[in-house]
């Protein structure tokens, strides 16, 4: 199975001409609800591709009404919730402007997303056919103690390393890197967790080559419209391209490609195979407004993949 544990957002989406630099204010028209939270995008992007009954999602929603709705559209996805909980703080909100070119800036208000417990994770949910999914916007030591105690029962794990939280030491990174198979970053995360491992900047292939040699994980980078690139800890390189689209909104692209690359690999694909998937997933998520209406089914993937 895939065990998503991490963050649950509602996201309230204003589309602008230009995203607005420190001190400045600019209108947008409207805005809108849509579902986030990167956690729950990756548990959505991985179930939409994957066998029905694969995908669990544990973290916390508000009780209010953007918990149950963001509850209720999970399930709607097909993700299991028997261990989506509410906390005492509301439901995390994604605060995003988009601007005409696709690109986005995004203010998280964690709420309820602080509150996940190791606990809250069901038994059944870890053992060694389980791909664990985790991200950075729940706190970074709850998730730690469910890796281990998946990594202990010989599972799998991917870790994305979004958002980079201030202040993340080399200890904590090198504590992450040795729970972790699957280390999944873009070219900011890359260089941010270069420079924790003291990593003088030569760019991303030197970025990701390095986080990988550093330790036992497989770092994955992305890099938009050029692709992703992935290094073993042993140095084998995979290079993987996106497709040819023209983005209208990049929110969610990330999750996307996290979540099918932890469906492709639940589903028995090799690494080289799962990065060609993740990057076709993450683009065609790129071609519709939120960050979960343009991700694929399991249909539109393959009719993409060719
Ligand atoms: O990665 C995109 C997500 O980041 C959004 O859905 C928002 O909720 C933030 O968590």
């Amino acid at each position: 199975m895939i065990l998503v544990f991490g963050s649950i957002n509602m996201d309230l989406v204003a589309e602008v001409a230009t995203i607005p630099r420190p001190g400045e204010t600019v209108l947008s028209p409207s805005y809108a609800h849509l579902f986030g939270g990167k956690g729950a995008n990756q548990a959505v992007a991985a179930a939409r591709v994957a066998e029905p009954g694969l995908v669990a999602m544990v973290g916390c929603v508000g009780d209010d009404a953007f918990g149950r709705m963001c509850t209720a559209n999970l399930a709607a996805n097909g993700v299991d919730v028997s261990a989506v909980t509410p906390g005492e703080e509301p439901t995390g909100c994604a605060f995003i402007t988009v601007d005409v070119t696709g690109q986005n800036a995004i203010t998280v208000a964690s709420g309820a997303n602080l509150q996940p417990t190791a606990g809250a994770v069901p038994s059944e949910f870890v053992d060694t056919h389980t791909i664990g999914v985790f991200q950075m916007e729940v706190p970074f030591p709850t998730s730690l103690e469910v890796a281990r105690r998946l990594k202990a029962c010989g599972g799998r794990v991917i870790w994305n390393f979004a958002p980079v939280p201030p202040g993340f030491g080399r200890a904590e990174l090198d504590m992450l890197l040795d729970v972790t198979d699957l280390f999944v970053v873009n070219e900011i995360e890359a260089r941010s967790a270069a420079a924790i491992l003291g990593v003088d900047d030569q760019g991303l292939e030197a970025d990701a080559r390095n986080i990988a040699s550093s330790g036992k994980a497989t770092c994955i980078a992305t890099a938009g419209e050029r692709g992703a690139i992935a290094f073993t800890p042993a140095g084998e390189r995979y290079l993987a391209p996106a497709l040819a689209i023209r983005p209208i909104d990049t929110t969610g692209a990330g999750d996307t490609f996290v979540g099918v690359l932890a469906a492709s690999l639940g589903a028995g694909a090799e690494i080289a195979a799962a990065l060609n998937e993740a990057c076709i997933g993450g683009s065609l998520a790129c071609q519709a407004k939120g960050a979960q209406a343009g991700m694929p089914d399991g249909a539109a993937l393959r009719a993409a993949i060719g």
